[in-house]
C-alpha cells in the first residue's frame, strides 16, 4: 500500500462569508490569535507525517506564498534587534515545509480545486485539508484518518454529527457503522453521500468535515461528473462516483472542530485558543471575567 506523502490545501475560494475582511486578503491568512488559519492546517499535516504541501491558490492569494517563504528583510531586522525568539518563530514557518503551488484560475468549486492538483499529486494517495475547518485534537485529525486508510487501504473522510438546522451546509453521508479497534462508534462504511441537502432530505446527521484521505481514482471521477450544488464541481459528488468502484470509509474523529470560515465559529476558536495559550491564557481569562456577561 502506498504511503500518503502529499496534502492538498484548496485555498482559492473567495471567502465571501468573511467580507469585508477578505476583500483584499485571503481568508486562509486570517489569524487565530497570532497564526494564520492555513498554518494550523499545515502543522496538522506535518504532525500527521505528511510533509509535502500543495496549495491551490487563486487571484489575490500571494500573501499565502509570502507567508511560507523566507522573508530576508524581516529576518535581518529581527537579527539586528536581537529578537531571537521571534526570529525562530518566523524561520520555523519557512523551514517547516516543502510547498508547491498551483493556480485555480476560476473558483468553480472544491472538486475543481482538487482536480487542479492532479499533475502535482500524480498516481498516489493524498490528503485534502480545508483550512477553515480548524480541529483541536490530541491525535491530529488527519493522523486519525491516515490510521484508518493504512488499515483498510481505502479512501476515508472525516465525519461529525451536526444538528438539523445546520446539516444543509455540509456534505452528508448515508453510512453503516463498522466494528473497528474493538468499538462500533467511530468508523462507518459509506453507502451514499449528498452535498448540501435540505434538512428534510438529508440521509443522516453525519456531516463531512474538511479532512480527506483520497486515492487517485478521484481525479477521473471529478472529470466525469458535472456541476452539482451551487453550480460547482463538488468533491462530494466526485467521491460518490468513486463509490461505484471501491469502498469509502468515514471516521467520526476525536477532537473539537471550529468552523473558522464563519464569523461566530472564528470568534469561538479565537477565545478558546487564546485561553489555552501559556503566555496569554491567564491574563485573558481574568479579563473575560471582568466583562458584564
Ligand atoms: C465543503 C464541502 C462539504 C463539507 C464542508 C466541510 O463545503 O463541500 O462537503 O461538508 O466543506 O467544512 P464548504 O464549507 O466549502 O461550502
Amino acid at each position: 500500500m502506498a504511503k500518503v506523502r502529499k496534502a492538498v490545501f484548496p485555498a482559492a475560494g473567495l471567502g465571501t462569508r468573511f467580507l469585508p475582511a477578505t476583500k483584499a486578503q485571503p481568508k486562509e491568512m486570517l489569524p487565530l490569535v497570532d497564526k494564520p488559519l492555513i498554518q494550523y492546517g499545515v502543522e496538522e499535516a506535518m504532525q500527521s507525517g505528511v510533509r509535502n504541501i500543495l496549495i491551490v491558490t487563486g487571484r489575490g492569494k500571494t500573501a499565502i506564498e509570502d507567508h511560507f517563504d523566507v522573508s530576508f528583510e524581516l529576518e535581518h531586522l529581527l537579527e539586528t534587534r536581537h529578537k531571537k525568539d521571534l526570529l525562530a518563530t518566523v524561520r520555523a514557518v519557512s523551514d517547516m515545509i516543502d510547498v508547491s503551488y498551483v493556480r485555480q484560475k476560476e473558483a468553480l468549486g472544491l472538486g475543481h480545486a482538487v482536480l487542479r492538483a492532479r499533475e502535482l499529486v500524480g498516481e498516489e494517495p493524498f490528503a485534502v485539508v480545508l483550512s477553515d475547518d480548524v480541529i483541536d485534537a490530541e491525535v491530529p485529525c488527519l493522523r486519525q484518518l491516515l490510521d484508518v486508510y493504512e488499515f483498510y487501504n481505502a479512501p476515508v473522510v472525516a465525519l461529525m454529527e451536526v444538528p438539523d438546522e445546520s446539516i444543509s451546509a455540509y456534505g452528508v453521508v448515508d453510512a453503516e457503522p463498522v466494528a473497528h479497534n474493538g468499538g462500533r462508534d467511530r468508523l462507518y462504511r459509506i453507502r451514499n453521500m449528498v452535498e448540501k441537502p435540505k434538512a428534510s432530505e438529508a440521509p443522516s446527521r453525519l456531516a463531512i468535515i474538511g479532512r480527506y484521505v483520497l486515492t487517485p481514482e478521484i481525479f477521473s471521477s471529478l472529470e466525469a461528473i458535472g456541476p452539482g450544488s451551487g453550480g460547482e464541481i463538488q468533491l462530494t459528488d466526485g467521491l460518490k462516483h468513486v463509490l461505484r468502484c471501491r469502498p469509502i470509509y468515514g471516521y467520526k474523529f476525536e477532537g473539537k472542530r471550529y468552523d473558522a470560515g464563519d464569523k461566530l465559529g472564528f470568534l469561538k476558536a479565537t477565545v478558546e485558543f487564546a485561553l489555552k495559550r501559556f503566555d496569554l491564557g491567564q491574563e485573558f481569562r481574568q479579563y473575560l471575567k471582568t466583562l458584564p456577561i
